[in-house]
């Protein structure tokens, strides 16, 4: 898709159609043949007038985030059309409330559909957007900002889908080694350090809780350490994934309805992997890690038990009392390798961690957790600048207790059935080093991550959920 910026006033410009978003309180809908149409303008509410070739769309308050819908709805709409090219207007000068940035991510996010299986692939005729940098009223915007916000946001929603793709991928098409030479081909194409410990070199960092969520698979894990190192970096950032490319839950086997859809359970590796993209191309000044755990939780003969003791990489002992409970047995060996390796002024980590974490937050929103609450606020604006949801979930001295073992220094799951989320986090703070508990921050991602029908500019499945936030961080560090 072509997105450029042309400064002669919509009128004047070449396209097939024209869209238009209109909030409910624009006058022109209080006349005409818009009201004659009974168009209420309601939130993504559509009504084309193919004499005017004009598709209005409808935006309920001044909000980015409700353009970003719009956006998505005008392409979607589209889509079913046969234009080649749009026109609009600037709604936002000079992207003051970051609405030019929405509606760019907007129309690249809800263009994005997942047809990699299908035998007919939705090809839209639309291939080309073009922005007047003039409002409406003929207020003009700066060209060379909004080219780079252009820029910007086109990056960030191309590495979102990036990451989209690779979630919905099957496990069978994505396995660790696949995982392994995906990050290989990105560190190639972007100038990357990438750097791949096979199930040998797992051994030889003592990464044994790991290499026992693997063992019953026929794909052998991987640790997949990408960086990004520019000159001089403001500050130097771990992001740490999740990256189960299946998780049938191994031993304690996941019942068959839930086990659907748990290819999504590599969603915190491919965020990783879409933050790593975005950042390189943006020339950020920031030094970035990207660890991914890359395995795959199967059951047999050789599978890892409940009542197994497995030794972390930082000699701690955990007992296993639910195989399910694997992403943080993988998660705890790669935050401490990530500590081991690198000095890291933050550490994040990215996982579809719990069930428990979309029963407290609901399906869209990212559970935050974390001792610094400064870092939680900090993450929570950045979150509301590119629309994705998130909601922090508070640690206590209490349950913390909760994954108190009998026989090893601590148990992977909680003896009681409330507060999961909270607890999973507690037990990945169990391999966070003391100088580090301030600058580590857990994103559990299960609720948004993969969704099985869309929501507003998400499609149906993989999301890529973390990418825009952490990338809207990433960049405002100063
Ligand atoms: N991958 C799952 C968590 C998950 C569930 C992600 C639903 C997305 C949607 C994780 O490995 C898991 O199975 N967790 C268990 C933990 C329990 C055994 C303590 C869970 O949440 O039930
Ligand atoms: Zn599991
Ligand atoms: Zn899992």
């Amino acid at each position: 898709m072509k997105i450029s910026i042309d400064n002669q006033h919509l009128y004047d410009i070449n396209a097939a159609i024209s869209v238009v978003f209109a909030l409910n309180t624009d006058e022109l809908l209080h006349e005409g043949i818009l009201n004659e149409l009974n168009f209420k303008a309601g939130q993504d509410e559509t009504c084309y007038l193919s004499e005017f070739k004009t598709l209005y769309v409808g935006v309920e308050a001044n909000e980015h985030d409700l353009f970003r819908s719009a956006a998505a709805t005008a392409i979607r709409t589209l889509s079913k059309y046969s234009y080649s090219s749009i026109k609009l207007s600037q709604y936002d000068l000079n992207d003051k409330e970051g609405i030019f940035t929405a509606l760019v991510q907007g129309f690249i996010l809800g263009a994005y559909s997942f047809d990699t299986y299908k035998s007919e692939k939705s090809e839209s005729p639309l291939t080309e957007i073009i922005f007047s940098s003039k409002s409406l009223e003929d207020e003009a915007s700066d060209i060379a900002v909004l080219e780079e916000k252009l820029k910007q946001a086109k990056i960030t929603a191309i590495a979102t889908n990036y990451t989209r793709e690779l979630v919905n991928t099957t496990p069978d098409d994505l396995f660790p080694l696949k995982m392994a030479n995906i990050a290989r081909d990105l560190a190639s194409e972007h100038n990357l350090e990438c750097k791949i410990l096979d199930e040998l070199g797992l051994e030889k960092e003592n990464m044994n809780a790991m290499l026992s969520v693997g063992r019953a698979s026929r794909h052998e894990s991987q640790l997949i350490h990408l960086s990004y190192k520019p000159k001089n970096p403001r500050a130097v950032i771990s992001l740490i994934g999740k990256g189960l490319t299946y998780d049938s839950g191994g031993l304690s086997l996941k019942p068959s309805t839930s086990m659907v859809s748990m290819k999504l359970d590599k969603s915190g590796g491919c965020a990783v992997l879409g933050i790593m993209k975005a950042v390189s191309e943006l020339n950020l000044p920031v030094e970035v890690h990207g660890i991914i755990g890359a395995v795959e939780n199967m059951i047999g003969g050789d599978a890892y038990k409940p009542d197994d003791v497995l030794i972390a990489k930082n000699g701690k002992s955990i007992e296993v009392r639910n195989t399910d409970a694997e992403g943080r047995l993988v998660l705890a060996d790669c935050l401490c390798y990530a500590q081991e390796k690198v000095q890291a002024d933050y550490i994040f980590d990215y996982a579809t961690l719990t069930g428990a974490c979309v029963v407290a937050l609901g399906n869209y929103t990212t559970g935050l957790m974390g001792h610094s609450t400064k870092l939680k606020h900090s993450m929570s604006r950045s979150a509301n600048n590119t629309g994705e949801l998130v909601g922090a979930l508070p640690f206590n001295r209490y349950l913390k207790k909760q994954l108190k073992s009998e026989v090893a220094d601590i148990s992977n799951i909680s003896n009681k059935p409330y507060g999961g989320a909270i607890t999973a986090a507690q037990f990945l703070d169990n391999f966070i080093e003391d100088e580090n508990k301030q600058k580590w921050m857990h994103f559990d991602i299960a609720g948004p991550a993969y969704v099985e029908s869309a929501w507003g500019y998400n499609p149906y499945g993989g999301s890529g959920a973390g990418v825009r936030m952490t990338v809207d961080w990433l960049s405002n560090i100063k």
